[in-house]
């Protein structure tokens, strides 16, 4: 923790992690702006230094100006919410990149310690969970960045993080509170550390499991729960994700054939969260679905699978045209979606990034909602990746 002195400090800056009054106690979460009501609220209460493990986040590396980006107000009210929200991701975008790459080494160094069968450090993984919660609070339209977001690496620690901020994006939709939040974020990282325990020629094979195979796989759930349950001396209640998360709502899945009620809600949650994330990921022996044709899997042939109430809370979230993907509208222009319009699942709002010449916009985008703007509509998604988005 580094000491920095109230007196040092000024409104505006920011800091890559959270400032504390103590070891305990969040004042400032990370990548906010210190405000001067704050510093007068610590001079009133006498504080003469607060702590960060961070760093102090240098004027101009948010990287939003780079894409033409104005300030102006917009004369739409509608327009100027879709603004501010664009503005709101991008401005958090640098935040995320390094929550999600420590979340990523995190789970990396722990499964790796658990294949090698030795102990390590497991409050990594909750400190990880705990940034991971920290950011999506200040950052809840976080899907725009993570659906086009992987780091070059093995697929399981990617599914793995991926599904545990999804999941978080449910359990906003439920109110879930902090603590609630952190404890889903933790048991969710640790998911598949059962996976470790499968041998690699088998985890990592690039073709389609045999049946045999298919059934050593199938014990990764046990082997995850005994882990953490067992070396790690976890409460049962947060090794539950690794034990019930192949189990359906139908009663189809593994290990137990659990169905419905049987099945913890956290688990149902990050069911949900991990087909989709799977779903939209590469693997050797296929390539990704677009986010659209997965959601349209998850809601349709694979539904059962499903606790519906809580796909539901993930679809008005997300969208048909899940937030983060691209579109082609009905004049040509190629757009992003932005947020998801609760009643009209298939008319979310957007960012334009190609006009309908294939230019693209100035200002750092035009917005569009489809709910107002009634005489658009999506002609189909597109697989279309712009850098710096
Ligand atoms: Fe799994």
């Amino acid at each position: 923790m580094k000491i920095i002195k109230v007196s040092d400090l000024k409104v505006g800056s920011k800091f890559t992690k959270p400032l504390y009054l103590d070891k305990d106690n969040i004042f400032v979460n990370a990548n906010v702006p210190i405000t001067e009501s704050d510093i007068a609220k610590l001079n009133k209460f006498g504080f003469l230094e607060v702590m960060t493990p961070g760093e102090l986040i240098e004027e101009g590396s948010q990287n939003i100006t780079s894409i033409g980006w104005n300030d102006t107000p917009l004369s739409d009210p509608d327009k100027q919410h879709l603004k501010n929200v664009h503005f709101n991701i991008l401005k958090h975008k640098e935040e995320f990149l390094r929550v999600y790459k420590e979340a990523f080494e995190t789970v990396q160094l722990f499964y790796r310690k658990v294949a090698e069968d030795k102990t390590t450090d497991i409050t990594q993984i909750r400190y990880a969970a705990e940034q991971i919660v920290d950011h999506v609070k200040v950052n809840p339209n976080f899907s725009f960045l993570l659906l086009n977001y992987h780091l070059d690496g093995y697929y399981l620690y990617n599914q793995v993080v991926h599904a545990t901020f999804y999941a978080l994006l449910i359990a906003m939709g439920l109110d879930y509170s902090r603590p609630r939040l952190v404890d889903l974020a933790y048991s969710s990282l640790l998911a598949d550390v059962g996976m470790s325990k499968i041998p690699a020629y088998i985890s990592e094979k690039s073709a389609t499991l045999n049946e045999e195979e298919y059934k050593v796989v199938k014990k990764h759930p046990l082997f995850g729960y005994q882990i953490l349950t067992k070396t790690y001396k976890i409460k049962n209640s947060l090794a539950t994700i690794a034990l019930q998360h192949h189990e359906n709502y139908d009663g189809s899945g593994y290990p137990q054939k659990l169905r419905k009620q049987e099945i913890e809600e956290q688990a149902c949650i990050f069911t949900i969260a991990d087909n989709f994330s799977a779903l939209t990921a590469n693997r050797p022996w296929r390539r990704k679905f677009q986010p659209y044709d997965a959601m349209k899997t998850m809601i349709s042939v694979t539904m059962n699978k499903f606790d519906l109430n809580l796909l539901r809370v993930f679809l008005n979230k997300i969208s048909m045209y899940p937030v983060g993907s691209y579109v082609e509208l009905s004049d040509g222009s190629i757009a992003q979606v932005l947020e998801a319009n609760n009643a009209k699942m298939l008319r979310p709002s957007l960012v334009i990034v190609r006009d309908p010449d294939g230019r693209i916009p100035r200002d750092g985008g035009s917005y569009l909602n489809l709910v107002i703007e009634n005489q658009m509509y999506i002609t189909k998604n597109v697989d279309y990746n712009l850098t710096g988005t």
